[in-house]
């Protein structure tokens, strides 16, 4: 039989006072999670999103592998309604984009349920007391009696069409609508991370849940000989006296190395990739350009950069004397501050190649964090 997941994520985040499931955890939008999830899973065989009409065609270009995307209401109903028309399977599971960590094994139990019923959903335990409060009356309801409900929620479409015809209140999830056409839901265990991400805290709950953010290194190395003719010296995005050093757009040993080792840090691959000579779009660029186009790729990928050191291995020009410079022009680039930025300088001791001033080589280490 094949299922249709609909991720609803249609909605306007009030209390959590943004559209949530846009939100960025660990460098995925939120709704991503649970996304993959249900495309991880063989039994799933469509997946459609709910999403707010200002974003239809966004998720249409994120999420391009999605059977359907389509605008929802201003209700949560009214969402699951239009992604219930827009299926295609008999069998539909219905998911809140907020719970982003669903597992594989609470979506099996639902589908699993759906042999026998002809709705389940996923609920676990009340473990507050809960009170009934009307006006100046408060009951306590028998905890032990109580269940809260989760998603996914399944059931098959047909009698979701029907409880659209036949029923006019809202309610706030599908089983309590299906209730009113007289079928009886079936419980199945859901799980403490599926919780629905509500509040603002709910977001640190998650973090939380994914455990502490990552920290790696990078590292970067480049080599330049000098040029023979009289082009400029650039070393770390400032300007030194000549002779400069041959080689591809402004020939900045130092940034490259620098661009080298955060791309290093997230293994998005070297600056020769992302960077090639042979691309117009490129040339002539001076070296900056590409630091802090490197630096966006890498935030863009979810990671923060904490702090870059530099060696630059010269025997002549005396670098040290525009460290300060240099620092705050690579921190420029990258979007941190200079206190981050480390320049270091050493001659080779008149050693090998650099020791005879045939050219310059920098080293660079950068630390970056996961975005929390
Ligand atoms: N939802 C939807 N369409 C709506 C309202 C809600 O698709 N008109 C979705 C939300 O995006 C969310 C799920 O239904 O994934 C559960 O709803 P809820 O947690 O209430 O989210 P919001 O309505 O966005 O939040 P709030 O009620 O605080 O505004
Ligand atoms: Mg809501």
């Amino acid at each position: 039989m094949g299922v249709t997941a609909i991720l609803l994520a249609a909605g306007r985040g009030e209390r959590f006072g943004a559209d949530k499931t846009q939100v960025i955890l660990r460098g995925r939008p939120l709704w991503r999670y649970a996304y993959d999830t249900f495309r991880s899973m063989r039994e799933i065989t469509e997946i459609g999103i709910v999403a707010h009409a200002d974003h239809v065609e966004a998720f249409r270009e994120l999420a391009d592998d999605a059977d359907f995307v389509v605008a929802g209401g201003t209700t949560r109903g009214e969402s699951a309604r239009r992604g219930v028309e827009a299926a295609t399977q008999e069998t539909l599971l219905i998911h809140d984009a907020a719970r982003p960590f669903v597992s594989a094994e609470v979506i099996k139990r639902v589908i699993d349920g759906l042999e026998t019923a002809d709705a389940v959903a996923a609920c676990v335990p009340v473990v507050d007391t809960i009170k009934q409060v009307v006006g100046e009356d408060v009951a306590t309801l028998d905890r032990n009696r109580l269940v809260a409900m989760q998603t996914p929620q399944g059931t098959k479409r047909n009698l979701l069409l029907r409880a659209y015809d036949e029923v006019s209140q809202e309610f706030t999830d599908e089983m309590a609508l299906l209730e009113q056409i007289g079928v009886r839901p079936y419980l199945v265990a859901g799980d403490a991370a599926n919780f629905k991400v509500t509040t603002p805290e709910d977001l640190l709950r998650a973090a939380g849940f994914l455990g502490a953010p990552e920290t790696r290194t990078g590292l970067g190395y480049d080599i330049h000989p000098f040029a023979t003719d009289d082009r400029p010296m650039m070393l770390g995005g400032v300007r030194f006296d000549g002779p400069g050093l041959d080689g591809h757009s402004d020939a900045d040993v130092l940034l490259h190395a620098v661009t080298d080792s955060i791309l290093g840090a997230v293994g998005l691959g070297d600056i020769g990739q992302h960077f090639p000579n042979t691309d117009p779009q490129w040339r002539g660029a001076p070296s900056s350009v590409f630091l802090h186009h490197a630096a966006r790729l890498v935030r863009e990928a979810g990671w923060e950069i904490l702090h870059l050191d530099a060696t630059v291995i010269a025997e002549q020009p005396k670098i040290m004397s525009k460290a300060r410079e240099i620092r705050e022009a690579i921190a420029a680039s990258v979007g941190l501050a200079a206190d981050r930025v480390s320049v270091k300088a050493t001659t080779n001791e008149k050693l090998g190649a650099l020791g005879r001033s045939e050219g310059i080589a920098a080293f660079a280490v950068a630390t970056v964090r996961q975005s929390p």
